[in-house]
């Protein structure tokens, strides 16, 4: 029987994921100790956390592993749920560095920490549990079987590559001093607090603002779309019933290429505009507050370098043996997420800061 933990190091706590995970777990767990461990990069923010209650929060590094050791005894903590990383493709291509840190030599490191904490002596009832990406497999054809958990890695992107890294360092910390590890490899999330870069909420914001919404080649791309809180809940699965030693695949089963997902978006914020005369006011420059369409802010701009054409996900690993199943439909999902935008105007805000708008200079400017 492989050990369920209760009470958790969550790295990357104060992100996207780790944040909607946080609340997940805490809610399923009343009685867990949670300790997030985040160092509040550009994509971290301790107010993802605010609702949360009984956290323990600390601003510091996964590479610090004297801070994680002391972390793991202090708090007597029986899991490490690793969502910490550079997360982004497009930051991977202008600048790779810091990718290999964060996410191999700081796997690496909280690797090392886990060993010297739970496998010293007689040894302690322990996961730790690695949150990976499907990226690592590569790219699809159009008639391709969807990736399963014995897919070969191919990642072809400095991210994925770091992350592909990252997944080998815990199967080889299993596999060779017997520390007590799954992996879940999900597709493309999308909910509440992601951070304005990725699609959905940058082509949302842009939509609001009346700025161009900058679509990569074709558009054609195909992504599998995963609403984070079926993500939080196919990890929290995995934690309580997955077998150490084990990878799994979490998908939304929402299969759809970037241009149907762009369309989708700007129809939904056309009728919220239509629903709601407030809006208009709110966002006098954006299309929908003249009855245009946000559809004509479609910009075809040169595509990113290496472009994974296809992703999709098999999960019947997870179906099969934890009962997963992603609850949301895309559309209803998508829906609610640009309700939550809408309803958090500060949140999206205050998060784009110099550095940000830096960043968008930087990615955007000779497209
Ligand atoms: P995110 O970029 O929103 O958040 C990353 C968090 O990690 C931030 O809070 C940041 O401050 C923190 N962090 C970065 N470097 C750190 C360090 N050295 N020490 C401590 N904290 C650090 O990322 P996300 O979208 O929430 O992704 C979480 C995990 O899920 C990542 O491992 C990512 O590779 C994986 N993943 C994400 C997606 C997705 O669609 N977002 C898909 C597949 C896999
Ligand atoms: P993204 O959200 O960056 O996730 P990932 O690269 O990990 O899949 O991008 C999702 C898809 O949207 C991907 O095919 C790239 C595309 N895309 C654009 O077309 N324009 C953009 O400005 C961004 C950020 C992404």
């Amino acid at each position: 029987m492989s050990h369920a933990p209760r009470h958790l190091l969550v790295t990357g706590g104060a992100g996207f994921i780790g944040a909607n995970f946080v609340a997940h777990w805490r809610t399923r767990h009343p009685e867990s100790r949670i300790v997030v461990l985040d160092l509040l990069t550009y994509a971290g923010n301790r107010a993802n956390l605010d609702g949360v209650p009984d956290i323990h929060f600390v601003r510091g590094d996964i590479l610090d592993q004297p801070l994680v050791e002391q972390l793991l005894r202090d708090h007597a903590l029986d899991g490490i749920v690793h969502f910490a990383a550079e997360s982004h493709v497009d930051r991977s291509i202008l600048g790779p560095d810091a990718f290999i840190t964060t996410n191999v030599l700081g796997t690496h490191a909280l690797l090392k920490a886990a060993r010297a904490v739970w496998l010293s002596g007689s040894g302690v009832p322990h996961r730790f549990h690695h949150v990976s990406t499907d990226e690592v497999y590569g790219t699809l054809g159009p008639a391709d079987p969807a990736f399963t958990e014995t897919t070969p890695y191919a990642p072809n992107s400095p991210y994925s590559a770091s992350k592909a890294a990252s997944d080998h360092l815990v199967r080889a910390y299993a596999h060779t001093y017997g520390l007590e590890t799954t992996t879940s490899n999900c597709s493309n999330n999308y909910g509440p607090f992601q951070f304005p870069e990725k699609l959905i909420p940058l082509f949302l914001i842009n939509a609001l603002e009346g700025r161009p919404l900058p679509i990569y080649g074709d558009g054609m791309q195909v992504r599998d779309w995963l609403h984070v809180a079926d993500h939080c809940e196919g990890i929290a699965r995995v934690l309580e019933a997955g077998r150490a030693g084990e990878c799994y695949n979490i998908g939304g089963g929402a299969e759809l290429p970037n241009i149907r997902v762009i369309d989708t978006l700007c129809a939904l914020v056309d009728a919220a505009f239509a629903a709601d005369p407030g809006l208009a006011a709110r966002f006098p420059c954006a299309p929908a507050a003249a009855g245009r369409p946000s559809a004509s802010l479609k910009t075809h701009v040169t595509d990113r370098p290496g472009h994974d054409r296809r992703y999709a996900i098999n999960c019947d690993k997870a179906m099969a043996e934890l009962g997963y199943r992603p609850l949301h439909d895309f559309g209803r999902g998508l829906a609610e997420t640009i309700a939550w935008y809408l309803a958090n105007e500060g949140w999206w805000r205050a998060v784009q800061d110099g550095s940000y708008r830096a960043w968008v200079d930087a990615n955007y400017a000779n497209r």
